[in-house]
């Protein structure tokens, strides 16, 4: 049922990270077809479906187009739905879960429209193998996407399942963890390779170190889940996923040991969850924690970046506290880092301006609804505070 040659390929992520997911597909060796705002569409195979799953650090889904067809109206949706052949993808003591995005006419809500996809797919289970899956909210067995928009729709296989931006590492999350695709996109725009000292002293959870040290270490992120909805298929072929997952941990072992990374949070309880998370994704041996206030860092005398993502304070009181925590890491930059290179993650762009020195790049990203911003900082010898006020927008 799976054709063995090049079909369409919808890679999902988060707003704000299709510039950097396209980077890391092409840099996979694929050629980008189109960009939208949430994604990237390739035309390739089966097997690398496996390996973008494997691979991708910014990516949310890896879909695979099943079907694209003419849709007015719900009976419509049905029938296109039926003319699948679910029997030879889905196992009939398999358990099915159906994701739509409606942004058409002919119905208002996209509940309706999933019942109707997976009414279609059990239907015709039913009537030809007698059998039909279980069916529901969660992500774990085989998941089918719809997208229906004005008078067209799209039918996809959801090969990921449960978010790929969900590495499986952070058991504990302490508060307002970042996304791990996020992180992952954040440490992505910074350049950071490997290969330069990097300071995280807002590590809350650890994320950015996390991802930092996967980045480093060169390990796939897919490595770290156990789960992956196209392992639910009929058509799955184990050996191939197997042999992708040993190239893969061929790779990671291959590359050199990287440059120092140090993560530190305030909170004890923070520091932590971070171990704990860190020794969860197998790269504790490559972070060194510490409990203190940010502005207590130690930093090496070799330069390199430092990452922090304060607090951004959504009521007056907290903004008003955040405010002097701003202006402080304007003071650490210029007092504790010259020559290395910051980055603040916030989505407050009042209470950046606090930081007091000017942002040479302001690169946009989205946290959930919160529309943010990477500001860096080049923090050369001798680097002045300008006048308070002046542009980190
Ligand atoms: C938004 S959270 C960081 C979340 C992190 N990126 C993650 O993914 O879990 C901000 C962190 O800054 C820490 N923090 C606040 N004030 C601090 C200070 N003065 N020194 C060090 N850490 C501080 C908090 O304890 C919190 O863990």
């Amino acid at each position: 049922m799976i054709p063995a040659e090049p079909n369409p390929i919808l890679i999902t992520c988060a707003k704000g990270l299709a510039d950097l997911l396209r980077a890391e597909v092409e840099a996979l060796g694929y050629e980008i077809d189109s960009q939208h705002e949430t994604g990237v569409i390739i035309t390739a195979g089966w097997r690398d479906v496996m390996r973008l799953n494997l691979h991708l650090r910014t990516a949310f889904n890896v879909l695979w187009l099943l079907k694209s067809f003419d849709c007015r109206s719900p009976k419509r949706l049905y029938n296109r739905v039926q003319t699948v052949p679910w029997e030879r993808l889905i196992p009939p003591d398999g358990y099915l879960s159906v994701v739509s995005k409606v942004e058409t006419p002919s119905v208002d809500n996209s509940m309706f429209a999933n019942v109707r996809v997976k009414d279609a797919i059990v239907d015709r289970m039913n009537e030809i193998v007698g059998r039909r899956p279980d069916s529901g909210p969660e992500r774990t067995g085989i998941v089918v996407n719809l997208y229906w928009k004005d008078h067209r729709a799209w039918l996809y296989l959801n090969t990921s399942g449960i978010k790929l931006s969900d590495r499986s590492y952070r058991k504990l999350p302490h508060d307002a963890p970042m996304q791990e695709s996020l992180a992952a996109g954040v440490m992505l725009a910074t350049g950071y390779d490997g290969t330069q000292p990097l300071l995280c002293p807002m590590c809350g959870s650890g994320t950015l170190a996390i991802e930092a040290a996967l980045i480093a270490a060169g390990r796939a992120p897919g490595l770290l889940r156990t789960h992956f909805a196209f392992t639910q298929l009929k058509t799955h072929d184990e050996e191939v996923w197997q042999q992708l997952r040993r190239e893969a941990q061929k790779l990671s072992r291959k590359k050199r040991p990287s440059a120092p990374i140090m993560a530190s949070d305030l909170s004890a309880g923070a520091v932590q969850a971070a171990r704990k998370n860190a020794m969860t994704a197998g790269v504790e041996h490559r972070i060194e924690f510490r409990i203190c206030d940010f502005a207590e860092t130690p930093v090496p005398d070799q330069p390199g970046l430092i990452v922090m993502n304060p607090e951004y304070g959504k009521r007056l009181g907290e903004t008003e506290v955040l405010k002097e925590t701003y202006r402080r890491i304007g003071d650490f930059f210029k007092q504790r880092c010259p020559g290395w290179t910051g980055y603040v993650f916030t989505g407050n762009l009042e209470l950046a301006k606090q930081i007091g020195l000017s942002a040479s790049r302001r690169t946009p990203f989205w946290n959930a609804e919160i529309e943010c911003r990477l500001l860096k900082f080049e923090l050369y010898r001798g680097s002045q505070r300008t006048p308070k006020g002046v542009a980190t927008s």
